[in-house]
């Protein structure tokens, strides 16, 4: 579990249900901070079991080898499941002062996670033989994201609803970005393998759209992203994570160059 945790994910969830709470008043900090953290275990769960042979076999994982590498497939399974329990129980612990925000929580983590359309559903649409690709998408990956933003919100007793556009959009465009970055860096700058969505035949919107099409579409969707903020304190803020993040997925600098290149293009992006 601490192979699975602390080996330097960038934790864009947590920061941003940090980021909604602070805009939210942020009255139950522990709270916020165990909500960030059960979604990061989430998500760390997640990638351990879709690094297994089951999904996409892969060696690497954030540079170092996946856990099924380092400590062996039952050991991998047992992790993440550990790892989900332990979500619930980080939440469970810091919500003893605050009794009414649990369900609530906990039915938003859920989402995120379960059926019909979190990460689960996502995987599971890789056992058919096709899949919408938006649907796919959002499932797998948007649906952490709208969980992280509406937590943020729910850790302080606070309306969900207007932050879930949000996530929505930053998770659609992170995704898209995984795409890109899985067609144009190698695997020692992502610290996971490359090449993996033409590997598997996994739908991807870098072969739906071809990389321009792609990279504008990334660009559509931060744009999206940002103007979703809703009104409030920490309106620029916000704004100016969106595009911290968009800059550190696929840099502008180097995404002019890569326009302008092809076939195959490099770019230089941080991991
Ligand atoms: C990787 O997520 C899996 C996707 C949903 C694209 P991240 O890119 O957030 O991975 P870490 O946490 O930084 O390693
Ligand atoms: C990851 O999807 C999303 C999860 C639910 C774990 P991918 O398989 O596309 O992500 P990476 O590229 O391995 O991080
Ligand atoms: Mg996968
Ligand atoms: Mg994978």
């Amino acid at each position: 579990m601490q192979h699975a945790v602390f080996s330097g994910g960038a934790r864009i969830r947590p920061q941003l249900c940090l980021a909604v709470s602070m805009a939210c008043g942020d009255n139950a900090p522990e709270l916020t901070d165990a909500a960030g953290v059960a979604l990061e275990l989430m998500h760390c769960a997640s990638l351990v079991h879709d690094d297994m042979p089951a999904f996409d076999d892969a060696d690497v994982r954030r540079g170092r080898p996946t856990v099924h590498k380092a400590f062996g497939e039952p050991l991998a399974l047992l992790t993440g499941d550990a790892l989900i329990v332990m979500a619930y129980q980080v939440l469970t612990n810091a919500c003893t002062a605050y009794p009414h925000r649990l369900a609530p929580l906990f039915q938003n983590m859920s989402r995120g996670v379960g059926l019909p359309g979190g990460i689960v559903a996502g995987q599971a649409w890789e056992c058919e033989t096709s899949a919408d690709l938006a649907l796919y998408q959002r499932a797998k990956t948007g649906a952490l994201f709208v969980a992280a933003t509406c937590a943020g919100a729910l850790a302080c007793g606070s309306d969900p609803e207007p932050w879930a556009a949000l996530g929505a959009n930053l998770g659609e465009a992170y995704q898209v970005a995984d795409d890109i970055r899985d067609v144009i860096l190698s695997t020692s700058s992502l610290g996971k393998p490359s090449g993996q969505d033409e590997l598997h035949h996994r739908p991807s919107v870098a072969s739906d759209l071809g990389l321009n099409g792609a990279i504008h579409h990334f660009q559509r969707l931060i744009n999206q992203a940002a103007e979703s903020v809703p009104a409030c304190t920490c309106k620029d803020m916000l704004q100016q994570l969106v595009r911290l993040e968009a800059e550190r997925l696929i840099p502008a600098a180097s995404y002019e160059a890569c326009l302008r290149q092809s076939p195959k293009p490099s770019l230089v992006a941080h991991s």
